[in-house]
């Protein structure tokens, strides 16, 4: 039987922390085996906000590291930029011929950033290049973190209304939503998401962070009132978090945990989830220090030569049904 197609995007932005490997990038390495995988670092999203470029290059470098460092095997992955794909940017342009204004007015984060940054068409356009993105491979499941249903949902959307107006030409892809880890929670401030655009350091464990940086900031993690160590997001977010944290880097569901550690102080259980998460990270941080930057970007180069004669089997399906054959 065929494999069904998975794809996802990371935004090359910096910073990658323990959030965005527990909600998306583990989830990526283990649907390798059941899986086709196609994985893209969507370089042309992040344009979307001021980069400095100097910076942005040694971001995306370093975004693909992390996602290689990580686990996702690009032998086994179909892996990339996607800017070096046009495809994508084709592909969108037509489906934004496609989508409605409203739609895209009722996106919350385009609200959100255009409030931060001011808007403009490439914060409007995005969900219509993410849909891009995950049709252009005719993609069946998406791995993605709560926080993008509703551009997913889009995706769904303009999948369907394409079919319809054109004829048969895309799967309606589903999401993929993990049960834990698609909101892992800032630890400065429980009741909202870890990110990197937190100025407080201390909110976030990178991935690539040293032993005793991870220690500190799990030591110095906002905790509740109270004694005693319990699941409840309403009155323990704190400890929550990180009983949510520990039992994604250990394997283990949380009422496991705590039945073994209800009784636990706060400080003694804090050491406990700073070791399982620096026990974690250390496979990673190890892989990352072997990637020497030529051999990834030879890695990329090929994975967008493959990603490019992909796309185009399929994109000449959409130009033949578009009319755009030029006969
Ligand atoms: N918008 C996604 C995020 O910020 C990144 C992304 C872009 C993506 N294109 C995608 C995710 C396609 C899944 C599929 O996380």
């Amino acid at each position: 039987m065929t494999k069904q197609i998975v794809f996802s995007g990371i935004q090359p932005t910096g910073d990658i922390h323990i959030g965005n490997y527990l909600g998306a990038l583990r989830n990526w390495v283990r649907l390798q085996d059941e899986y086709e995988t196609i994985y893209c670092v969507v370089d042309l999203h992040a344009l979307t906000i001021p980069q400095d470029p100097a910076a942005f290059e040694k971001d995306r470098l370093e975004a693909a590291k992390m996602v290689i460092a990580a686990g996702v095997d690009p032998t086994t992955s179909l892996f990339y930029y996607q800017s070096q794909v046009p495809q994508h940017t084709e592909l969108s342009w037509i489906l934004g011929t496609l989508t409605q204004l409203g739609s895209l007015n009722r996106m919350t984060q385009f609200k959100d950033k255009s409030d931060r940054v001011g808007a403009n068409l490439g914060l409007y356009a995005y969900p219509v290049l993410m849909a891009a993105d995950i049709l252009i491979h005719h993609a069946h499941k998406v791995p993605v973190g709560e926080d993008q249903t509703q551009h997913l949902e889009l995706a769904r959307d303009l999948a369907e209304r394409f079919n319809r107006r054109y004829g048969d030409e895309f799967p309606v892809p589903e999401g993929i939503i993990p049960e834990h880890g698609a909101r892992i929670m800032s630890l400065q401030d429980p009741t909202s998401k870890m990110s990197k655009s937190d100025p407080n350091q201390g909110s976030r464990i990178l991935l690539l962070d040293e032993p005793d940086v991870v220690r500190k900031k799990i030591g110095r993690a906002v905790t509740d009132s109270g004694t005693g160590i319990e699941y409840d997001w309403e009155k323990k977010p704190g400890i929550t978090n990180l009983l949510e944290i520990l039992s994604l880097f250990q394997d283990t569901a949380v009422e496991t945990l705590v039945a073994e550690h209800h009784d636990k102080q706060y400080g003694e259980f804090k050491q406990l989830v700073a070791e399982a998460v620096v026990d974690g990270l250390a496979p990673i941080r190890s892989a990352y220090n072997t990637l020497e930057d030529e051999d990834v970007s030879r890695l990329m180069n090929k994975g967008a030569l493959d990603a490019r004669t992909s796309a185009e089997k399929y994109q000449v399906g959409v130009r033949q049904k578009v009319g755009l054959t030029g006969h």
